[in-house]
């Protein structure tokens, strides 16, 4: 799975959006069901963590800064929580926190961790494009590879918006549009060649390819990105790039750690909803 998910690509010349015409949820609620088991140890692992670290090379918390040190009595929602660690160390930092996940089997095994780490947690199955919980719950929302790369989003950001309380902060950490423009069609782990056009990058559909298909991801150029936080409202507070560390070797979700080093893997946008 690449990037906390899947591999594999469109042909080049197809630039069909699928999310005009395909069931991406749907897709992504298969595709995530069906590896849940292989998500359990990476879960069991960060639930314990004495720190937060994120995304697929762990980038420790001291240097990102994505969760405040004391949300006490804040409300927290994680938008697309997996098994549910970020859940569990935001509870730790003192809020009340709401997880909410479209795959069960993802859930089934968050709410296993949740009871054996004592973290009174609510979690809820369903699509965090349309939560269905109620306007302005919420003063600070994350995703970790959840609806950040697997919901549509112009849809799933217009969500967090009106769930998040004038005030409220939105941070989500996916792939960087990088790692997309440059990994093959062939579903082959990115290289230094330019594999799919920039300016109309919406994403990549991974379960119509042959080579481990998966599910439908979405990513946007950074103009595309601007553009979309500025219609809805969303000033952006902070956005970071993250590379791979020195001192990693080998092949990691689909991106070599050689080319991490010298372009962005991954990015994470701080985001607020002005009070
Ligand atoms: C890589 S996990 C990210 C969560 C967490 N950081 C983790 O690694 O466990 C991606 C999660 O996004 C969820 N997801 C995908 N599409 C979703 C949607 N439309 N609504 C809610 N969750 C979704 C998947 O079910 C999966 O559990």
């Amino acid at each position: 799975m690449r990037g906390g998910g899947p591999r594999a690509t469109l042909p080049l010349d197809d630039n069909r959006r699928p999310d005009m015409d395909r069931d991406h949820v749907r897709i992504n609620r298969d595709v995530w069901n069906a590896d849940a088991e292989n998500w359990v140890a990476a879960g069991e692992r960060l639930w314990a963590a004495d720190a937060p670290v994120w995304g697929n090379w762990g980038a420790p918390e001291a240097g990102l800064g994505l969760l405040r040190a004391d949300l006490s009595g804040k409300d927290a929602i994680e938008l697309g929580c997996g098994t549910g660690y970020v859940s569990g160390w935001m509870a730790r930092r003192g809020a009340r926190v709401t997880g909410i996940d479209v795959s069960p089997d993802q859930l089934a095994t968050a709410r296993r961790l949740a009871r054996e780490h004592g973290a009174d947690i609510t979690l809820i199955e369903g699509n965090a494009e349309a939560t269905g919980l109620p306007d302005a719950a919420f003063d600070f929302a994350i995703s970790e590879y959840g609806a950040a790369i697997w919901c549509r989003p112009e849809v799933w950001l217009r969500e967090a918006w009106r769930l998040l309380r004038p005030g409220g902060k939105l941070v989500f950490l996916g792939n960087h549009p990088l790692v997309l423009v440059c990994s093959p069609a062939s579903g082959a782990p990115c290289d230094r060649t330019l594999h799919r056009p920039y300016r109309t990058l919406w994403g990549v559909d991974w379960s119509v390819v042959e080579i481990d298909p998966s599910g439908v991801c979405f990513n946007l150029p950074m103009s595309g990105w601007m553009r979309l936080f500025a219609d809805i409202g969303f000033v952006v507070e902070e956005y970071q790039e993250i590379y791979i560390p020195e001192g990693e070797t080998g092949t990691q979700s689909s991106i070599p750690a050689a080319w991490g080093q010298d372009f962005p893997a991954e990015q994470v946008w701080h985001l607020g909803k002005p009070g």
